[in-house]
Protein backbone atom coordinates (compact mmCIF):
# COMPACT_ATOMS: atom_id res chain seq x y z
CA UNK A 1 0.00 0.00 0.00
CA UNK A 2 1.40 3.46 -0.44
CA UNK A 3 1.95 5.56 2.27
CA UNK A 4 -0.20 8.56 1.55
CA UNK A 5 -3.19 5.77 2.12
CA UNK A 6 -2.25 6.64 5.53
CA UNK A 7 -5.61 7.70 7.49
CA UNK A 8 -6.05 11.10 7.39
CA UNK A 9 -9.34 13.05 6.58
CA UNK A 10 -9.66 16.58 5.78
CA UNK A 11 -11.83 17.45 8.76
CA UNK A 12 -9.39 15.91 11.01
CA UNK A 13 -6.09 16.90 10.06
CA UNK A 14 -4.53 14.57 13.15
CA UNK A 15 -6.59 11.38 11.71
CA UNK A 16 -3.02 9.39 11.12
CA UNK A 17 -4.57 7.88 14.30
CA UNK A 18 -1.54 5.58 16.23
CA UNK A 19 1.85 7.01 16.66
CA UNK A 20 5.12 4.65 17.92
CA UNK A 21 8.03 6.20 19.26
CA UNK A 22 10.79 4.25 20.02
CA UNK A 23 12.92 5.44 22.62
CA UNK A 24 12.02 7.06 25.96
CA UNK A 25 14.98 9.07 26.50
CA UNK A 26 15.67 12.84 26.28
CA UNK A 27 14.08 13.01 22.67
CA UNK A 28 11.92 10.21 22.41
CA UNK A 29 9.69 11.76 25.01
CA UNK A 30 9.68 15.48 23.86
CA UNK A 31 8.71 13.70 20.02
CA UNK A 32 5.81 11.81 21.83
CA UNK A 33 4.71 14.68 23.88
CA UNK A 34 4.23 16.75 20.84
CA UNK A 35 2.21 14.12 19.03
CA UNK A 36 0.10 13.50 22.45
CA UNK A 37 -0.35 17.39 22.85
CA UNK A 38 -1.40 17.17 18.71
CA UNK A 39 -4.32 14.48 19.13
CA UNK A 40 -2.64 11.63 18.73
CA UNK A 41 -2.24 8.39 20.43
CA UNK A 42 1.16 7.53 20.85
CA UNK A 43 2.97 4.22 22.15
CA UNK A 44 6.28 5.28 23.92
CA UNK A 45 8.17 2.27 23.71
CA UNK A 46 11.74 1.73 25.57
CA UNK A 47 12.91 -2.03 26.86
CA UNK A 48 13.67 -0.24 30.56
CA UNK A 49 10.02 0.52 32.44
CA UNK A 50 12.12 3.10 34.42
CA UNK A 51 12.66 5.27 31.53
CA UNK A 52 8.74 5.50 30.65
CA UNK A 53 8.35 6.41 34.30
CA UNK A 54 10.89 9.53 34.03
CA UNK A 55 9.43 10.09 31.02
CA UNK A 56 5.80 10.40 31.59
CA UNK A 57 7.09 12.67 34.33
CA UNK A 58 8.94 14.55 31.83
CA UNK A 59 5.92 15.58 29.78
CA UNK A 60 3.83 16.28 32.93
CA UNK A 61 6.50 18.31 34.00
CA UNK A 62 6.58 20.12 30.15
CA UNK A 63 2.91 20.20 29.60
CA UNK A 64 2.69 22.46 33.11
CA UNK A 65 5.11 24.69 32.27
CA UNK A 66 3.38 25.35 28.77
CA UNK A 67 0.31 25.94 30.55
CA UNK A 68 1.65 28.19 32.53
CA UNK A 69 2.52 30.15 29.80
CA UNK A 70 -0.49 29.54 27.97
CA UNK A 71 0.70 27.87 25.46
CA UNK A 72 -1.76 25.05 26.44
CA UNK A 73 -4.79 25.31 27.43
CA UNK A 74 -5.36 24.44 31.48
CA UNK A 75 -6.41 21.15 32.08
CA UNK A 76 -4.39 19.70 28.91
CA UNK A 77 -1.91 17.67 31.08
CA UNK A 78 -4.32 14.81 31.72
CA UNK A 79 -5.44 14.75 28.06
CA UNK A 80 -2.03 14.60 27.28
CA UNK A 81 -0.96 11.96 29.16
CA UNK A 82 -4.28 10.02 28.51
CA UNK A 83 -3.43 9.77 24.55
CA UNK A 84 0.11 7.83 25.83
CA UNK A 85 0.51 4.42 26.12
CA UNK A 86 3.91 2.69 27.06
CA UNK A 87 5.27 -0.52 26.57
CA UNK A 88 8.67 -2.43 26.87
CA UNK A 89 8.24 -4.33 23.50
CA UNK A 90 8.24 -3.27 19.66
CA UNK A 91 5.44 -5.62 19.62
CA UNK A 92 3.23 -2.60 20.98
CA UNK A 93 4.14 -0.69 17.60
CA UNK A 94 2.14 -3.38 15.46
CA UNK A 95 -0.98 -1.61 14.85
CA UNK A 96 0.54 2.04 14.53
CA UNK A 97 0.65 3.89 11.50
CA UNK A 98 3.64 5.99 11.80
CA UNK A 99 6.26 5.39 13.84
CA UNK A 100 9.55 7.55 15.03
CA UNK A 101 12.48 5.87 16.24
CA UNK A 102 14.64 8.26 18.59
CA UNK A 103 17.14 5.31 20.70
CA UNK A 104 20.79 5.71 20.51
CA UNK A 105 23.01 5.97 17.92
CA UNK A 106 24.07 2.51 17.49
CA UNK A 107 23.93 1.13 13.76
CA UNK A 108 23.11 -2.60 15.38
CA UNK A 109 20.19 -1.68 17.39
CA UNK A 110 18.93 0.25 14.69
CA UNK A 111 19.19 -2.48 12.47
CA UNK A 112 17.65 -4.39 14.74
CA UNK A 113 14.90 -2.17 15.78
CA UNK A 114 13.83 -1.38 12.07
CA UNK A 115 14.02 -5.42 10.45
CA UNK A 116 11.50 -6.16 13.12
CA UNK A 117 9.05 -2.68 12.86
CA UNK A 118 9.20 -3.67 9.01
CA UNK A 119 8.18 -7.09 9.87
CA UNK A 120 4.76 -6.50 12.07
CA UNK A 121 3.86 -2.81 11.22
CA UNK A 122 1.25 -2.66 9.11
CA UNK A 123 2.12 -1.93 4.98
CA UNK A 124 0.99 1.82 4.78
CA UNK A 125 3.04 2.82 7.69
CA UNK A 126 5.91 5.16 7.41
CA UNK A 127 8.97 4.59 9.26
CA UNK A 128 10.82 7.53 10.61
CA UNK A 129 14.22 7.70 12.46
CA UNK A 130 15.07 10.95 14.25
CA UNK A 131 18.97 10.01 13.84
CA UNK A 132 21.06 13.05 14.25
CA UNK A 133 23.77 11.16 12.65
CA UNK A 134 23.34 7.65 10.86
CA UNK A 135 22.49 7.47 7.52
CA UNK A 136 19.04 7.62 6.23
CA UNK A 137 19.77 5.53 3.25
CA UNK A 138 21.85 2.60 5.23
CA UNK A 139 18.92 2.33 7.68
CA UNK A 140 16.24 2.40 5.04
CA UNK A 141 18.03 -0.64 3.30
CA UNK A 142 17.14 -2.96 6.84
CA UNK A 143 13.55 -2.82 5.34
CA UNK A 144 11.43 -4.32 2.66
CA UNK A 145 9.90 -0.77 2.36
CA UNK A 146 13.12 1.65 1.89
CA UNK A 147 10.26 3.97 -0.24
CA UNK A 148 8.21 4.57 3.45
CA UNK A 149 11.63 5.08 5.23
CA UNK A 150 12.52 9.23 6.47
CA UNK A 151 14.86 10.94 8.68
CA UNK A 152 12.57 13.14 10.93
CA UNK A 153 15.18 14.86 12.79
CA UNK A 154 13.53 17.05 15.47
CA UNK A 155 15.60 19.59 17.99
CA UNK A 156 16.40 19.72 21.82
CA UNK A 157 13.70 20.99 23.63
CA UNK A 158 11.54 19.10 21.41
CA UNK A 159 8.41 21.18 22.48
CA UNK A 160 9.96 24.22 22.14
CA UNK A 161 12.03 23.54 18.72
CA UNK A 162 10.26 24.79 15.95
CA UNK A 163 12.59 23.24 13.55
CA UNK A 164 12.33 19.53 12.12
CA UNK A 165 15.21 18.70 9.54
CA UNK A 166 13.76 15.80 7.01
CA UNK A 167 15.97 13.72 5.75
CA UNK A 168 15.46 11.60 2.35
CA UNK A 169 17.10 8.44 2.17
CA UNK A 170 18.23 7.99 -1.50
CA UNK A 171 15.28 5.29 -1.78
CA UNK A 172 12.64 7.97 0.07
CA UNK A 173 9.48 8.27 -2.12
CA UNK A 174 7.97 11.92 -3.12
CA UNK A 175 5.31 10.57 -1.32
CA UNK A 176 6.68 9.44 1.94
CA UNK A 177 8.51 13.12 1.98
CA UNK A 178 5.08 14.85 1.63
CA UNK A 179 3.32 12.95 3.94
CA UNK A 180 6.57 13.89 6.37
CA UNK A 181 6.05 17.22 5.33
CA UNK A 182 2.33 17.32 6.54
CA UNK A 183 2.88 15.79 9.46
CA UNK A 184 5.24 18.03 10.85
CA UNK A 185 3.77 20.88 9.57
CA UNK A 186 0.18 19.37 11.65
CA UNK A 187 2.56 19.40 14.80
CA UNK A 188 3.29 22.82 14.67
CA UNK A 189 7.15 22.63 13.15
CA UNK A 190 8.67 24.29 10.51
CA UNK A 191 9.98 21.24 8.05
CA UNK A 192 12.91 21.80 6.10
CA UNK A 193 14.27 19.32 3.23
CA UNK A 194 17.69 17.82 3.15
CA UNK A 195 19.33 15.18 1.45
CA UNK A 196 21.07 12.43 3.18
CA UNK A 197 25.06 13.44 4.04
CA UNK A 198 26.50 12.82 6.81
CA UNK A 199 25.25 15.37 9.88
CA UNK A 200 22.40 16.30 8.08
CA UNK A 201 22.73 20.43 7.54
CA UNK A 202 21.93 21.18 11.25
CA UNK A 203 24.53 19.55 12.81
CA UNK A 204 27.16 19.63 10.07
CA UNK A 205 27.20 23.66 10.74
CA UNK A 206 26.29 23.60 14.72
CA UNK A 207 28.85 20.87 15.43
CA UNK A 208 32.07 22.51 13.97
CA UNK A 209 31.10 25.39 15.71
CA UNK A 210 30.97 23.64 18.97
CA UNK A 211 34.19 21.98 18.05
CA UNK A 212 35.74 25.18 17.51
CA UNK A 213 34.59 26.28 21.15
CA UNK A 214 36.08 23.43 22.52
CA UNK A 215 39.74 23.97 20.83
CA UNK A 216 39.63 28.10 21.84
CA UNK A 217 39.32 26.63 25.40
CA UNK A 218 41.80 24.79 24.86
CA UNK A 219 44.16 26.84 23.26
CA UNK A 220 44.10 29.21 26.13
CA UNK A 221 41.99 32.11 23.72
CA UNK A 222 39.54 32.75 26.25
CA UNK A 223 37.66 31.43 29.38
CA UNK A 224 34.80 29.13 28.80
CA UNK A 225 32.28 32.40 30.27
CA UNK A 226 34.05 34.35 27.76
CA UNK A 227 33.64 32.41 24.43
CA UNK A 228 30.00 31.82 25.67
CA UNK A 229 29.11 35.58 26.44
CA UNK A 230 31.12 36.17 22.94
CA UNK A 231 28.55 33.91 21.00
CA UNK A 232 25.59 34.57 23.39
CA UNK A 233 25.93 38.63 23.14
CA UNK A 234 28.00 38.63 19.67
CA UNK A 235 25.61 36.64 17.76
CA UNK A 236 22.62 36.34 19.44
CA UNK A 237 22.57 32.62 20.41
CA UNK A 238 20.63 31.64 23.40
CA UNK A 239 23.07 29.43 24.63
CA UNK A 240 26.84 29.88 23.81
CA UNK A 241 28.33 27.04 22.36
CA UNK A 242 30.07 25.54 25.90
CA UNK A 243 26.75 25.60 26.98
CA UNK A 244 24.88 23.94 23.93
CA UNK A 245 27.81 21.13 23.92
CA UNK A 246 26.35 20.10 27.65
CA UNK A 247 22.95 20.64 26.41
CA UNK A 248 23.44 17.80 24.09
CA UNK A 249 25.73 15.86 25.67
CA UNK A 250 29.28 16.02 25.31
CA UNK A 251 28.81 12.11 23.81
CA UNK A 252 26.57 12.74 21.51
CA UNK A 253 28.62 15.91 20.14
CA UNK A 254 31.82 13.65 19.81
CA UNK A 255 30.03 10.94 18.42
CA UNK A 256 28.67 13.53 15.26
CA UNK A 257 31.86 15.24 15.22
CA UNK A 258 33.23 10.74 14.02
CA UNK A 259 30.71 10.84 11.80
CA UNK A 260 31.36 14.01 10.07
CA UNK A 261 34.83 13.56 9.94
CA UNK A 262 34.75 9.67 8.88
CA UNK A 263 31.70 10.37 6.83
CA UNK A 264 33.04 13.51 4.84
CA UNK A 265 36.95 12.49 4.90
CA UNK A 266 38.37 16.22 6.02
CA UNK A 267 40.22 17.03 8.39
CA UNK A 268 38.55 20.27 9.49
CA UNK A 269 36.00 18.20 11.44
CA UNK A 270 38.50 16.14 13.44
CA UNK A 271 37.34 16.35 16.86
CA UNK A 272 38.89 18.65 19.22
CA UNK A 273 41.58 16.39 21.82
CA UNK A 274 40.03 18.52 24.69
CA UNK A 275 36.22 17.09 24.15
CA UNK A 276 37.72 13.66 23.78
CA UNK A 277 39.28 14.08 27.11
CA UNK A 278 36.55 14.79 29.00
CA UNK A 279 34.38 12.26 27.40
CA UNK A 280 36.75 9.71 28.19
CA UNK A 281 36.63 11.14 32.09
CA UNK A 282 32.67 10.43 31.84
CA UNK A 283 32.37 14.49 31.84
CA UNK A 284 29.28 14.27 29.70
CA UNK A 285 27.61 17.69 30.34
CA UNK A 286 24.18 17.97 32.15
CA UNK A 287 23.30 14.82 32.21
CA UNK A 288 25.92 13.70 34.22
CA UNK A 289 26.70 16.94 36.65
CA UNK A 290 29.81 17.78 34.77
CA UNK A 291 30.80 19.08 31.40
CA UNK A 292 32.32 22.51 30.34
CA UNK A 293 29.74 23.65 33.59
CA UNK A 294 29.10 22.24 37.07
CA UNK A 295 25.59 20.78 37.49
CA UNK A 296 24.63 19.67 41.07
CA UNK A 297 22.12 16.96 40.87
CA UNK A 298 18.73 17.12 42.30
N1 LIG B 1 9.05 22.13 27.92
C1 LIG B 1 8.38 23.25 28.23
N2 LIG B 1 9.00 24.40 28.57
C2 LIG B 1 10.34 24.40 28.63
C3 LIG B 1 11.11 23.26 28.31
C4 LIG B 1 10.40 22.10 27.94
N3 LIG B 1 11.03 20.96 27.61
N4 LIG B 1 12.44 23.59 28.45
C5 LIG B 1 12.49 24.88 28.83
N5 LIG B 1 11.23 25.38 28.94
C6 LIG B 1 10.82 26.72 29.29
C7 LIG B 1 11.36 27.14 30.63
O1 LIG B 1 10.52 26.71 31.67
C8 LIG B 1 11.34 28.64 30.51
O2 LIG B 1 10.04 29.14 30.77
P1 LIG B 1 9.85 30.63 31.32
O3 LIG B 1 10.31 31.55 30.23
O4 LIG B 1 8.38 30.71 31.59
O5 LIG B 1 10.69 30.70 32.56
C9 LIG B 1 11.64 28.88 29.05
O6 LIG B 1 11.41 27.64 28.36
C10 LIG B 1 13.04 29.30 28.85
O7 LIG B 1 13.88 28.37 29.52
P2 LIG B 1 15.05 28.78 30.47
O8 LIG B 1 14.74 30.05 31.21
O9 LIG B 1 15.45 27.58 31.25
O10 LIG B 1 16.28 29.04 29.55
P3 LIG B 1 16.42 29.73 28.15
O11 LIG B 1 15.72 31.02 28.10
O12 LIG B 1 17.87 29.66 27.84
O13 LIG B 1 15.66 28.76 27.13
C11 LIG B 1 16.17 27.02 25.62
C12 LIG B 1 15.98 27.42 27.06
C13 LIG B 1 14.82 27.05 24.89
C14 LIG B 1 16.70 25.61 25.65
C15 LIG B 1 17.13 28.04 24.92
O14 LIG B 1 18.28 28.22 25.69
C16 LIG B 1 17.56 27.57 23.57
O15 LIG B 1 16.86 27.72 22.59
N6 LIG B 1 18.78 27.00 23.51
C17 LIG B 1 19.34 26.45 22.27
C18 LIG B 1 18.75 25.10 22.02
C19 LIG B 1 19.33 24.47 20.80
O16 LIG B 1 20.19 24.99 20.12
N7 LIG B 1 18.83 23.27 20.52
C20 LIG B 1 19.34 22.50 19.43
C21 LIG B 1 20.32 21.52 19.98
S1 LIG B 1 21.01 20.55 18.70
C22 LIG B 1 19.91 19.31 18.48
O17 LIG B 1 18.95 19.16 19.17
C23 LIG B 1 20.23 18.42 17.34
C24 LIG B 1 21.20 17.34 17.57
O18 LIG B 1 21.11 16.35 16.85
C25 LIG B 1 22.34 17.44 18.49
Amino acid sequence: MNPIDVKRSPESPAALKTVAVIGAGTMGNGICQVFAQNGHGVRLIDAQAPSLERALKTIGGSIEKLEKKEALPAGSKDAVLARIQTGTDLSAARDADWVVEAVFEDLEVKRSIFTELDRIMPAHAVLASNTSSISITEIAAFTKRPSQVIGMHFMNPVPLMKLVEIIRGLQTSDETYRATEQLARELGKVPVEVNDYPGFVANRILLPMINEACFALMEGVASRESIDTVMKLGMNHPMGPLALADFIGLDICLDILRVLHEGLGDPKYRPCPLLVKMVKAGYLGRKSGKGFYDYPQS
